[in-house]
């Protein structure tokens, strides 16, 4: 953290359970980025108030959230894992950037008209500015690279536009963020609708796996998931469905789709789904054993999220003072 390596930052809402889908197409390439990267990855909290809470609740799941980041791979002791809301600075450039942000672009993105229109009765302003909190997130860490999804493109996107806005009023104050282009994992659709990203809000609870499901749950969603009324197991868009187990499949076991395929030729769809579901079951075993571990051990956690926000703040000081300097505020 105190060398140059270049710094990851990507953060999370406690909102779910993480899904598959999250596993596969994040949190599982993140393990060894630590060798090349100075790496945080926030529970971010702050951001999730944005929507109403229930407080027990909230705290239950972040709590949860950061244990499965751990269980997952992510070392806490390699990785900085820690809570937004733990790092004040967050809120306080937060602050900052919003007065360096348009109601215009705030005005654009695609996420607060969705979440505006979800939750009528309360548009609140923190919604509405959530970009900006956003752009705290990275800026502050000097963050060089972003892993997000696509529906994050275009938070990352505004974030570059105010960075590049406040530098140029006050020289190089911000890294220029840049989205993670690396090793990314397939992409996981939903189980229920194949051409549908599986998403930790589906209301149909067939569709997603969660990381902590029991393994017979998981094997029951697989053998209940939609295929299509062919017979003939093939890799192909046309088949959504089959093409989404196999690249489950080829997730967990590390085979190629062609060997994959050859697998699975003439086996069946029932035997292809029965396969898949045990493979999961099996792969997430690991995962939700140390998750139980993490559980029985409260102090541990206590331990690593105290020592974490540390690290962060640290980080997050240095810039803020830089900032706080360079628009004026007493040092
Ligand atoms: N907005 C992201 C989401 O809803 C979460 C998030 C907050 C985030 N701050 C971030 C992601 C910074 C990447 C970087 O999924």
């Amino acid at each position: 953290m105190f060398d140059d390596k270049k710094v990851i930052f990507s953060g999370m809402q406690a909102t779910g359970s993480i899904t598959l889908g999250n596993y596969l197409g994040a949190l599982k390439n993140w393990v060894k980025l630590n060798e090349e990267y100075t790496c945080l990855y926030s529970v971010v909290d702050l951001h999730s108030i944005t929507v109403r809470q229930d407080p027990a609740e909230l705290r239950k799941r972040s709590r949860a959230l950061l244990m499965q980041y751990i269980a997952a791979g992510l070392d806490p002791e390699k990785n900085i894992i820690y809570y937004q809301s733990h790092v004040s600075g967050h809120a306080e450039l937060g602050w900052i950037l919003n007065c360096y942000t348009y109601m215009g672009e705030l005005n654009r993105m695609t996420q607060f008209k969705d979440k505006a229109a979800k939750h009528t009765d309360n548009i609140n302003a923190g919604l509405y500015t959530y970009p900006a909190l956003m752009a705290a997130d990275i800026l502050l860490y000097q963050t060089d690279v972003v892993p997000v999804g696509s529906d994050q493109k275009q938070h990352l996107e505004i974030t570059r536009d105010i960075a590049l806005r406040f530098n140029n009023i006050y020289g190089d104050v911000f890294t220029i963020p840049e989205p993670y282009i690396g090793k990314e994992g397939a992409r996981i659709m939903s189980l229920q609708e194949p051409e549908k990203k599986m998403s930790k809000s589906d209301e149909n609870a067939n569709a997603s796996i969660y990381l902590l499901d029991d393994p017979e749950l998981i094997k029951k969603k697989f053998k209940r998931a939609v295929t299509d009324s062919d017979n003939a197991i093939a890799y192909s868009v046309d088949k959504p469905g089959i093409k989404n187990l196999i690249d489950i499949y080829c997730s967990f076991t590390g085979e190629s789709t062609d060997s994959a395929v050859a697998i699975f030729e003439g086996k069946g769809y029932g035997n292809l789904k029965a396969i898949v579901g045990d493979t999961v079951a099996e792969g997430l075993r690991p995962i939700q054993e140390k998750f139980k571990e993490l559980s029985q051990n409260s102090d541990y956690i206590d331990s690593i999220i105290k020592a974490n926000a540390e690290k962060a703040n640290y980080m997050a000081q240095k810039t803020l003072r830089k900032v706080k300097k360079k628009i004026g505020l007493p040092q």
